[in-house]
């Protein structure tokens, strides 16, 4: 490996292989094209422990599956979210529990986990349920196989029961406001990382304006949801929100209300659209394999029988949960995980010093072929047969960052993808493929995901 040898960057030393400078400048447009593809490019070119030439902070893509392992699990501690990707995120979340550094989210992670403890994913079925039947009867109105855009439908969806896990069924104006300022803050957010240089954002450009206006909209929504639960009795909450607003720690305090107001913009953030990514890429893949949509109808039919689901019945479904779990393998919907280095450390063989930036994919390491057989492959049965190394399978991260919601997202993706299996079949329409994948905060069907959709 001597692409590192001599290599420096304005006085760092180079300690892993990687492009050179003028290279990655003439990579710009492609990596604004498809950050996903460069990377996956520069693993090829350079291995496991890739350097950028970017000497502040010193940046590296680590796709050691041990490396990752250490990274998350084994040496997490030394690892922190300060990082470009997850500042941007906090002008939206504020220091919620997804961006929040070591200390932050220390304090408030016990005062976070009781609002997904058992009851929240037992009510959560209730949720899904009423989703489902105001998509069937959306998709019902429509003349037999009309084509029609799934990713969308599975988008609204998701957003509606993790809205209703969050603030109830009765669902006010703001809740709805809320919802919808959030996205709006969020596309401007994604459209910042797009661009090398942004302006700082108290600088009245017209995106940092959108963005401000949608954050303010969102501030006002959550500040009036909130005062009409001060004073109301939540020693028998009814939602998440009474959940956040009513936990204590061990010392007795609880979290403030604009802490209380992250973390509900973070659930909304983190918990809506990664779903809806998450079955759009299912129902895509199951469309090119109709052998394995028979064997999710056939599960469905036996375990469900065309009944509303209930929580018990999530642990029933184990044809579903595979095909889940394989489409998370190959479309990821949290392509990149950033970290920065609080001390030295070695990664792959590869020294990296303090303050560097980690990136980790979990688009490349599901496609690692020393892990993976077959990678490319949508083969639900490694999920079944207990040839897949779960070690290597990170969709919802790992070690004490590990994805709060990871059973709320499995408990719904799991019901949907069996409820609607039961109920309705997809296929392409003739001359249509597979769309292309977008990394955007997560990763998106280009063009959305037209399907013939047709009632069994
Ligand atoms: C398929 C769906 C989901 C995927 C793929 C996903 C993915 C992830 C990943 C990869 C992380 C770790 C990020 C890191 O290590 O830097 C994470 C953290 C997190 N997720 Fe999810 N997520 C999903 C659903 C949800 C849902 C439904 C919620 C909430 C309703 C949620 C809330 C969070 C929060 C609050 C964190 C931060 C946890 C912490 O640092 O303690 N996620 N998620």
């Amino acid at each position: 490996m001597s692409a590192s040898r001599g290599r420096t960057f304005v006085g760092t030393p180079a300690t892993a292989p990687g492009p050179l400078g003028p290279e990655m400048l003439r990579s710009f447009s492609a990596i604004r094209r498809n950050p996903v593809d460069y990377l996956m490019s520069v693993w090829q070119a350079y291995g496991d422990v890739v350097q950028f030439p970017i000497p502040r902070p010193p940046s590296y893509l680590v796709n050691d599956p041990d490396a990752v392992r250490r990274v998350l699990v084994s040496n997490g501690r030394n690892y922190g979210k300060s990082t470009i990707q997850y500042r941007a995120l906090s002008l939206v979340t504020g220091e919620g529990l997804l961006v929040a550094d070591t200390p932050a989210w220390r304090r408030q992670r016990p005062l976070v986990q009781p609002a997904f403890h058992h009851e929240t994913l037992e009510h959560l079925v209730a949720h899904i349920d009423v989703a489902l039947q105001r998509m069937f009867r959306d998709w019902e109105s429509q003349p037999a196989g009309a084509v029609i855009d799934v990713d969308a439908a599975m988008m609204t969806a998701a957003l509606e029961i993790v809205g209703h896990a969050l603030f109830g069924t009765d669902l006010s104006a703001d809740a709805h406001r809320l919802a919808h300022a959030t996205l709006a803050a969020l596309e401007v957010v994604v459209a910042r990382a797009r661009v090398p240089v942004t302006p700082p954002s108290w600088v009245p450009t017209p995106g940092n304006r959108r963005l401000h206006a949608a954050v303010s909209e969102l501030d006002g929504a959550v500040r009036r949801m909130m005062a009409d639960r001060i004073g109301a009795d939540v020693s028998e909450p009814r939602d998440m929100l009474d959940l956040l607003i009513s936990a204590r720690d061990d010392t007795g305090a609880g979290l403030t209300p604009v802490e209380v107001r992250d973390q509900i913009v973070t659930f909304i953030v983190a918990g809506h659209e990664t779903v809806a990514s998450a079955l759009t890429w299912s129902w895509a893949l199951l469309a090119e394999h109709p052998e394995i949509q028979e064997s999710l109808r056939e599960e469905s039919d036996r375990v469900l029988g065309g009944r509303p689901p209930t929580f018990a019945d999530y642990g029933r479904l184990p044809v579903a949960r595979a095909v889940l779990d394989e489409a998370l393998r190959l479309f990821p919907p949290a392509w990149l995980i950033t970290r920065s280095a609080v001390e030295p450390d070695t990664l792959g063989g590869r020294d990296i010093p303090a303050g560097a930036l980690v990136i980790l994919s979990p688009w490349l390491l599901h496609r690692h072929p020393e892990v993976w057989r077959d990678a490319d492959s949508f083969d639900p049965t490694r999920f079944l047969d207990g040839s897949a190394d779960r070690t290597a399978f990170i969709p919802f991260g790992g070690g004490l960052r590990q994805c709060i919601g990871r059973d709320f997202a499995y408990v719904e993706g799991v019901l949907m993808l069996s409820v609607i299996a039961g109920r309705f079949s997809f296929a392409y329409p003739r001359g249509a493929g597979r769309p292309a994948a977008e990394p955007l905060v997560t990763v998106r069907p280009v063009g959305g995901l037209p399907l013939r959709v047709l009632r069994r």
